[in-house]
């Protein structure tokens, strides 16, 4: 058959979850993966996520509440605990924000919302979660409803609905090599020199967005942060929530964290520096292993302010980041106005996004299917840039 409803090119986390919406249509879809399916090349890569509800702006905030039931109807699919609520943890300086936001502004926007969550000064922290050391003046807070995402058994779980479902055709590692949007409304996705046609195209393949787009014509400026992470074995029964520290100077001393999990190294917890060990603009500019000074710079944390743990990095792992460089927290948006049928193709790139994970399949597959979504999704526009004018 190459004659499909909706074709999906990006066989990732969110092109998954876009084709499991799909499914739940009379459509016929089909779903392109580059490379094999729950790959390690692209933003999805290593286990582990952080959820959370709490963010500087209350849109954000609002969808990751959104999410919530999109959650809960996937986990109802697996027996894998895909979100463990084992809470949030963000603390730090008072007067710093990143791109994750800030401590201060997040507690307005969930008071805004009425999100619970309990402040907490360094020495609380210190008291209930092993951390120590901590400058006096650092503020923080709990909230109950984050936890940590499972992203394998997610995609896992998505793949698993796809392949059983008869409305959805899998294709990995399959490299698409034109595609063609006529004024017919026909859209024409060769791959590996095949033609498939179709009449909607949703694109969801993160960092790799512009091999895809060049076809249009186009391209997307976006920062990809290449990142390193590592794991740190446990010498003391500690239990950790997932946390975040922002502190300065931002580009040496922001970490995050997750608790110990049976699916990840156990007996070993997860930290890693939110610092880009390089910014890139294209995946095959990426190095191959993860960077010693982010190494060194998570190793000196644990070392100075955690509890229990040795600060030797083990099971280190890099992941590739596509973000918009101009403050978006996601880019989705229609292919602009000078491309034809463009208001029946669809694009996801940046951002971190693994908590919306089956809320963007949601939102992907209701702009598939009728061009609109009630989702607030007006501040993620994308904008593009013609190829010639680089
Ligand atoms: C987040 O919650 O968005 C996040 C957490 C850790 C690192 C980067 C992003």
């Amino acid at each position: 058959m190459n004659n499909y409803d909706v074709i999906v090119i990006g066989g990732g986390p969110m092109g998954l979850a876009t084709a499991t919406e799909l499914s739940n249509s009379n459509k016929q879809i089909l779903l392109i993966e580059q490379y094999n399916f729950i790959n390690q090349k692209g933003s999805s890569a290593g286990l582990s996520r952080q959820f959370r509800v709490q963010y500087t702006q209350k849109y954000m905030a609002q969808l990751a509440l959104d999410s919530i039931d999109h959650w809960k109807r996937l986990q109802i699919t697996t027996t894998d605990v895909l979100v463990n609520p084992v809470g949030s943890l963000w603390f730090g300086d008072p007067a710093l924000s990143s791109q994750e936001g800030g401590i201060k502004a997040a507690m307005d926007v969930m008071d805004e919302l009425k999100i619970p969550y309990q402040p907490l000064s360094a020495s609380e922290i210190e008291q209930k979660f092993p951390f120590k050391d901590l400058p006096e003046d650092y503020i923080g807070f709990f909230q109950k409803d984050g936890g940590i995402i499972d992203l394998k058994a997610t995609q896992e779980a998505l793949l698993n609905i796809c392949s059983v479902v008869s409305n959805v055709s899998l294709m990995e590692n399959a490299l698409v090599t034109n595609i063609q949007s006529l004024p017919n409304g026909e859209i024409i996705v060769a791959v590996d020199g095949q033609n498939y046609t179709t009449t909607k195209l949703v694109i969801t393949p993160g960092a790799y967005i512009n091999d895809i787009l060049k076809y249009f014509g186009l391209s997307v400026d976006i920062d990809i942060w290449e990142v390193s992470s590592a794991y740190y074995k446990k010498t003391d029964a500690i239990k950790l929530p997932t946390w975040f520290v922002f502190q300065k100077p931002q580009n040496t001393s922001m970490f995050y964290g997750f608790p110990e999990v049976e699916w990840a190294n156990p007996g070993y917890i997860r930290v890693a520096p939110d610092i880009p060990d390089r910014i890139i603009k294209d995946p095959t500019q990426r190095y191959s292993g993860p960077s010693e000074k982010s190494l060194k710079l998570n190793e000196t944390w644990v070392r100075d302010h955690m509890v229990g743990l040795l600060p030797k990095s083990e099971f280190t792992s890099t992941c590739l980041i596509a973000l918009s460089n101009n403050g978006k927290e996601l880019l989705l948006d229609f292919l602009p106005d000078s491309v034809a049928n463009n208001k029946n193709i669809i694009v996801y790139t940046g951002g971190w996004a693994a908590k919306f994970v089956p809320l963007l399949g949601r939102i992907l597959s209701d702009l598939a299917l009728e061009g609109t979504t009630t989702y607030d999704i007006s501040n993620f526009k994308i904008n593009y840039t013609p190829i010639n004018q680089h």
